[in-house]
């Protein structure tokens, strides 16, 4: 019932195995059958779960789940342009992460494993702590020092252990990878299980657009735990033949932290080292991304491209989108900001889907913060 396959040795592992990477230290992939019933996945409940055939966890009764998922696509108009939203910022935890935590977490329930590390910039430390808290798991959860309160707090009161990392995200990671040693990894970048859960995003916007592809998606990426498992969900459903085609894929970066932006735009294989300054999306401040070469063949195989956006950018579109009623934190200001931009190449028929990963109550500070200069429109 498929398998783990290194990125760099080819080696392969069982899906039974308590590991995270390679004995060589590479990434793991997952090759896995997924299946499609169509006619009884229609009669299923509206969560990510009715995608069970192509979701590769063993037994039903390890499934750890809130409901999540299938969250409302609808049109929203972008100067003129209608783009159809999905909903991401309505999980459970409030972001996106639920995915990726639902089924990595389940995961690690059917392992028997009692223990998991995370580092993560916010977000995802809260989703794998408020899974493991159902699955009754003890969590550690890495992040830096900066990272908002809400997020802080959310994790904290799942009870999962908090480490206040200072210095860069990386630094973050770096004492992740320590803990690591002794407990299981249960990391949104590293482990190949969380990918599992965020292709669900692909299956839902195709099954809400009356199972065809959208022409392209414009999303963030800093890790790319999203476009990642958007691709892989694309690619299943092409080569069960559901679709006839992989949407172009349009990832977006926060200026100030853009590797994947800069190797793209320069031809690079490799993820050039990079100056990161300070940037309102904290959500993708990612300087060295664990899957870089994977993000940028993945994005160039769909015809796609990268769009970089400035904290101006992100600050308004903030602003119009929060004006729209969409209370979102400002990491998904930044795709929206990235969205705006790729509407100015008009093309009248294509099918465009753009997603709002986090919600806007994670951010208070941020947002009370930002809140006079947006009601100025000073810097804006
Ligand atoms: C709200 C939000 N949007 C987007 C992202 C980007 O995810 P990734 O780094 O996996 O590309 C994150 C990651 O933390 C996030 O919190
Ligand atoms: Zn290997």
């Amino acid at each position: 019932m498929g398998k783990m396959i290194c990125t760099e040795c080819n080696r392969e592992y069982s899906l039974e195995e308590k590991i995270w990477k390679c004995a060589c230290g590479g990434l793991l992939d997952i090759d896995f059958q997924p299946h499609f019933p169509i006619d009884k996945i229609r009669q299923r409940k509206p969560t990510m779960w009715r995608y069970r055939e192509a979701i590769p966890i063993s037994e039903d009764q390890n499934i750890i789940s809130f409901g999540e998922g299938f969250t409302p696509l609808i049109p929203v108009e972008f100067g003129g342009k209608i783009v159809w939203m999905k909903q991401d910022h309505l999980f459970p935890t409030g972001s996106y992460k639920d995915r990726g935590a639902s089924v990595l977490i389940s995961k690690v329930k059917e392992l028997g494993i009692q223990n998991v590390v995370e580092d993560s910039s916010g977000n995802a430390g809260c989703a794998i702590a408020a899974y493991s808290a159902q699955a009754q798991i003890k969590c550690q959860i890495f992040v830096p020092q900066d990272t908002s309160p809400g997020k802080l707090a959310q994790i904290q009161l799942s009870g999962a252990q908090l480490n206040k990392i200072p210095g860069s995200r990386e630094d973050t990671g770096r004492a992740a990878l320590k803990a690591a040693a002794k407990d299981y990894y249960a990391s949104h970048s590293w482990n190949p299980f969380f990918f599992q859960g965020t292709k669900t995003f692909a299956f839902e916007v195709c099954e809400q657009l009356g199972w065809r592809s959208p022409d392209s998606i414009v999303v963030p990426v800093g890790n790319g735990t999203l476009l990642l498992g958007a691709y892989i969900g694309f690619q299943e459903l092409l080569k069960a033949g559901i679709i006839q085609r992989v949407p172009r894929i349009m990832g977006v970066q926060s200026a100030h932290c853009a590797p994947l932006y800069r190797a793209f735009k320069e031809g690079l294989r490799e993820i050039p080292k990079i100056d990161p300054q300070n940037t309102l999306a904290e959500g993708i401040a990612i300087a060295e991304p664990i899957r870089g070469r994977q993000i940028l063949e993945a994005v160039k195989e769909s015809r796609g491209d990268f769009i970089a956006v400035d904290d101006s950018e992100i600050k308004k579109s903030l602003r119009d989108l929060c004006k729209k009623g969409f209370y979102i934190e400002p990491t998904s200001a930044a795709t929206t900001a990235g969205l705006s931009k790729y509407l100015q190449v008009p093309n009248a028929d294509e099918i465009v889907v753009s997603v709002l990963t986090g919600h806007g109550l994670k951010a208070t500070e941020k947002m009370l913060k930002i809140l006079p200069e947006v009601n100025q429109g000073a810097t804006i």
